[in-house]
C-alpha cells in the first residue's frame, strides 16, 4: 500500500526533520524517472555546490553509495574519511530531500574543531543510478562503490530492475579505478547469490573476502556496511541474516 506522501516543498526544516516527515513509497520504479534532469557529463557537475569547503580543491567524489536511502552509510563514513568526497545517489524524491536536509543540519550543528569541519565531504543527488551513473562519475574516479540492501525485485520478470546486472557491471567497472572495491550486502539470500554470480562472472572484478579487506585497513568501512544503514538496522531488529560480498576492480592485463 502506498504510504502517506508529503511534497518536498512542505518538508519541515532540517532541525525538526525526522524520517516520518519524508515518507513515500517503499520502492521506486527505476524505469519511470522521466522528470529528472542530468548533467551531460561529470565535467559539467559543479561539485563546489555540493562540497563548498572543498571549492578550491580539484577533488571529485571517490565513494559512491548507490540507492543510499536515508543516508546512514554516508553519515557514518564522512567523519572517518574527512578528506574523501562521498556522494549518495537516491531515486526517491522525499528520501533524497531528507538526506540533503540531514547533511545540511549536521554541517551546522557538528562541532567545528576540525578543518574542514565535519560532513563537508558528503552530499547526495536525486538520480537514477541505473541510467545515469557515468553522467556523474568520470572513468576510474571512484575507489569504492556501495550497494547496501538494494531492492530485491523478487519476481523473475522484475530481475531486470536489479541494480547488479551484466550491463550495469560494465558501467561500474568503468567508473571504478583499478583496486577499487564494490561492496554489496543484503538480507535476501537469493539476491546475494545473484550479485555474487554476476560479479564473479564479470572479467573486471575478482572476489575479495572480508578478512583481506580488514587486513588492508578497510575494517571501518566493512563495519559501516554491516551496521550503519537504516535498512541494515531494520534487518538487525528483525533478527535477519546479512550476506556480504565484495569485489575488487582488477586490471585484466
Ligand atoms: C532497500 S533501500 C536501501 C537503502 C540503503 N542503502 C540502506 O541500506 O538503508 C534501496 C534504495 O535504493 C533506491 N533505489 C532503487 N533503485 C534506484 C536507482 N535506480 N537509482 C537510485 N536509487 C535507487 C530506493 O529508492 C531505495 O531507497
Amino acid at each position: 500500500m502506498a504510504k502517506r506522501k508529503r511534497t518536498a516543498a512542505a518538508a519541515p526544516g532540517a532541525e525538526q526533520a525526522t524520517k516520518k516527515h519524508y515518507r513515500q513509497r517503499a520502492h521506486a520504479n527505476p524505469f519511470s524517472d522521466h522528470s529528472l534532469q542530468y548533467p551531460p557529463s561529470p565535467a559539467d557537475v559543479d561539485w563546489s555546490v555540493h562540497y563548498p569547503a572543498f571549492a578550491s580543491s580539484p577533488k571529485v567524489p571517490e565513494f559512491a553509495d548507490i540507492g543510499c536511502g536515508f543516508g546512514g552509510l554516508l553519515i557514518a563514513l564522512a567523519p572517518l574519511f574527512p578528506d574523501t568526497l562521498m556522494l549518495g545517489m537516491e531515486i526517491r524524491v522525499q528520501v533524497s530531500q531528507y538526506v540533503q536536509d540531514r547533511i545540511a543540519a549536521l554541517r551546522v550543528t557538528a562541532p567545528r574543531d576540525t578543518d574542514p569541519s565535519p560532513y563537508q565531504n558528503v552530499s547526495i543527488v536525486r538520480a537514477n543510478a541505473m541510467k545515469f551513473l557515468p553522467n556523474y562519475f568520470a572513468k576510474h574516479s571512484l575507489s569504492a562503490l556501495f550497494f547496501l540492501f538494494p531492492d530485491p525485485h523478487f519476481k523473475s520478470r522484475k530481475h531486470k530492475a536489479r541494480i547488479i546486472s551484466p550491463t550495469l557491471l560494465a558501467e561500474y567497472a568503468y567508473v571504478l579505478r583499478v583496486g577499487g572495491i564494490v561492496y554489496t550486502i543484503t538480507d535476501v539470500k537469493d539476491l546475494h547469490e545473484w550479485m555474487k554470480a554476476h560479479l564473479t562472472a564479470f572479467p573486471l572484478f575478482e572476489p575479495v573476502d572480508e578478512q583481506t579487506l580488514r587486513a588492508e585497513g578497510k575494517g571501518p568501512i566493512v563495519d559501516a556496511v554491516y551496521t550503519s544503514t537504516e535498512e541494515g538496522k531494520k534487518v538487525e531488529r528483525n533478527g535477519g541474516e546479512k550476506w556480504l560480498a565484495c569485489f575488487r576492480r582488477i586490471d585484466p592485463q
